[in-house]
């Protein structure tokens, strides 16, 4: 990309569309020429965008900078207007040490490998069951979004979280809502999103009072929350707070992981068929999965409380960053021919789950997930591929979270 062609992306606001699956392309030129630069958001609103792998990661150790939106400056990326509704359900992934720390001890059990690990054989039956159904099905094709990618980690959650099943179909819609932000010039569409986030936060009040009412509250994540907040660890209406917050973490992630991560491998017949005839080098291709799509890739945003010094130039207190782990993860400095997808690559050190202390809580959960997924798919159906040209699969061009909205398989 030339001088001129980047200006005149930078000229518009953040965030530039994606190519589908790949960053937007100035992010490339940024990380060599500008690595910490300036920018205005479609929210109107200014924050640095930081690009290279070295300097995302010392930001996000800087305890000189906050997650804590309600500090001034905090940058808001789609839109400004929804500020006091953020505020009103603002849980610890926007908070900082030491009030961040009592969330994460007091929900870090639930998350630990062992804990996750226990969680296999069912994790396995649940997959087993969606794959059975795809190929009961008489015609040989599904939308694996509908037919495995969301049924999976939605009921996952609801076991852990201990959030009625039934409510399933709800969170999926949820989900579609919050994650569809059409080209982000269409403000109906943020509307609807910020009304889903509503809708969300309700049920998740309604069912943090119904569980309140009960003597025994039990012992899943919701269960532990109502007692902390009946002992009054943790104010009352953080139960609902976390609740939304680990529905919208929980859900949508893992599921676009499954439905782009399969993709991918589609596109890489080579590399699949490694992982068909050794099934050992499954997690590798997981990490490399997570860092090639970081599908995470506008939600870490920051702030900095103290002038900062980052890849040479001072970020001023007050000033909001954007520390994009997309672009971290396709740094040549870090990655060899980072915008190549190869299995092979050790990839774990990849940002793709964030960095520092905000470093996503469910990860074990999430690898577990992807591993039994990937290798079940991979396992029982070996003749998968796209049912419609590529061009023809829907991508969400703009959200938080990257995506498909469907993917048209046969067999
Ligand atoms: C492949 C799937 C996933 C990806 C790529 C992912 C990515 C991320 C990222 C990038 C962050 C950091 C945000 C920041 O620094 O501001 C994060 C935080 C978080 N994630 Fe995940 N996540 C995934 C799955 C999950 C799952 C399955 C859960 C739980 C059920 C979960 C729960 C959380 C929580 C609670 C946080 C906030 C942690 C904190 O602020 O201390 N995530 N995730």
């Amino acid at each position: 990309m030339n001088l001129e062609t980047a200006e005149a992306t930078l000229a518009t606001p953040f965030p530039w569309p994606r190519m589908p699956v790949d960053p937007p392309e100035v992010y490339a030129w940024l990380r060599e020429e500008r690595p910490v630069t300036r920018v205005t958001t479609r929210a109107g609103e200014t924050a640095w965008l930081v690009t290279r792998y070295e300097d995302v990661r010392a930001v996000l150790a800087d305890p000189r900078v906050s997650a804590d939106q309600r500090n001034p400056g905090f940058p808001l990326i789609f839109s400004a207007n929804n500020r006091d509704a953020l505020d009103k359900t603002r849980s610890f992934l926007r908070m900082d040490p030491p009030e961040h720390s009592l969330y994460r001890r007091l929900l870090s059990k639930n998350f630990q490998v062992k804990r996750i690990e226990a969680l296999r054989p069912a994790v396995q039956s649940l997959v087993d069951d969606a794959i059975d159904v795809m190929l009961a099905g008489p015609h040989r094709a599904v939308d694996l979004v509908r037919a495995l990618a969301l049924p999976v980690p939605s009921t996952v959650l609801s076991w852990i979280l201990g959030v009625p099943l039934e409510d399933q179909a709800f969170f999926n819609k949820i989900a579609e809502e919050l994650g569809n932000l059409g080209d982000g010039s269409d403000p109906s569409l943020i509307d609807r999103a910020q009304k889903a986030h509503a809708d969300l936060h309700a049920y998740a009040s309604r069912l943090a009072a119904e569980r309140e009412a009960v003597e025994d509250p039990g012992d899943d994540i919701l269960g532990q929350l109502v007692k902390a907040a009946r002992e009054g660890t943790i104010p009352r209406e953080q139960v609902a707070n976390i609740v939304l917050v680990l529905t919208i973490a929980g859900h949508d992630t893992t599921a676009n992981m499954t439905a782009l991560g399969t993709l991918t491998l589609l596109q890489h017949p080579d590399q699949l068929a490694q992982l068909r005839e050794n099934p050992a080098l499954i997690p590798g291709a997981i990490e490399e999965l997570l860092r090639y799509l970081s599908i995470v890739q506008l939600v870490i945003t920051r702030v900095a409380t103290e002038d900062i010094e980052v890849g040479g130039v001072v970020i001023p207190a007050g000033e909001g960053i954007i520390p994009l782990n997309f672009a971290a993860n396709r740094d040549d400095a870090h990655y060899a021919d980072a915008d190549r997808f190869d299995i092979h690559r050790q990839a774990r050190d990849h940002v793709a789950f964030g960095y520092g202390v905000h470093q996503c809580m469910g990860q074990p959960l999430a690898r577990l997930e992807l591993h039994v997924i990937f290798e079940t798919l991979i396992r029982r159906i070996p003749t998968l591929r796209l049912a419609v040209p590529v061009e023809g699969v829907p991508f969400k061009s703009w959200s938080n979270i990257n995506g498909v909205s469907a993917l048209p398989v046969t067999w």
